[in-house]
């Protein structure tokens, strides 16, 4: 493991991943996004033509490659060498892959590229997703569990997406989020929670800009 790991799991539209980035950007650290390799995974086992085991998925992420890979913009999802950053994003993947991700033979193979990706950059890697803290880096240096009512996650995805924030908009993130956090926090392997010892943080209430402070200062704290 590098010397410098922030962990940082909590819900779908929690914000994780802008946090993660503006984080290490503060840090001079490099942001690894968990979720996106999951969603690579995804995107090529919806492209496969038949139906795959955990065991065919994992040998097709060998063989593609899937990967992310390290770049001066941060790490990249790619499949088969191509940058799949756009494409992970699309509503297809993000409709299934929960189901793929709770595989025992997907979740090994991720947590191993992870391990394997934050050795590579020499100031070390803000981690988000769901068992960061709990299950892939259990030593992390600093655990952080960011959530928020489950409203202003749909509002900031909607934000996110450049979407108009109206109620039939705000009901159908939310439908999706509940049933995505429902699929995560249920599963056998690795469910989505926070470590014992993460710093639990409720961003419902507090700029972006504050809660990027609070935890680069979480962060200098824990490193000092
Ligand atoms: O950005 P968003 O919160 O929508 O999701 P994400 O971080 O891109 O993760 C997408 C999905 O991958 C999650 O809903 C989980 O099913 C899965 N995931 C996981 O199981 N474990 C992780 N460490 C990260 C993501």
């Amino acid at each position: 493991m590098p010397s410098r790991v922030i962990a940082i799991d909590g819900p779908a539209g929690a914000g994780k991943s802008t946090t993660a980035r503006a984080v290490a950007e503060q840090l001079g650290m490099c942001h690894l996004d968990s979720g996106a390799l999951y969603r690579a995974l995804t995107l090529a086992d919806l492209d496969a033509e038949d139906e795959l085991s955990g065991q065919q998925i994992v040998g097709l992420a060998r063989s593609l490659p899937v990967g992310l890979r390290l770049t001066e913009l941060g790490f990249l999802p790619e499949v088969a060498g191509v940058d799949v950053s756009n494409e992970v994003r699309s509503p297809r993947v993000t409709a299934r892959v929960s189901e793929v991700s709770a595989i025992p033979e997907v979740r090994d193979w991720v947590n191993q590229a992870l391990r394997e990706a934050a050795t590579l950059h020499p100031n070390g890697v803000v981690v988000d997703g769901r068992d960061i803290g709990t299950v892939v880096f259990p030593e992390a240096s600093l655990k952080v569990f960011l959530t928020a009512a489950p409203e202003e996650r749909a509002r900031r995805r909607l934000l996110q997406e450049g979407k108009p924030i109206d109620p039939a908009n705000v009901a159908e993130i939310l439908e999706e989020q509940e049933v995505r956090d429902a699929a995560d926090s249920s599963r056998s392997v690795a469910p989505l929670a926070a470590a014992a010892d993460a710093i639990v943080i409720d961003t419902s209430a507090m700029t972006f800009e504050a809660q990027v402070n609070r935890i680069a200062q979480e962060a200098r704290k824990a490193f000092s």
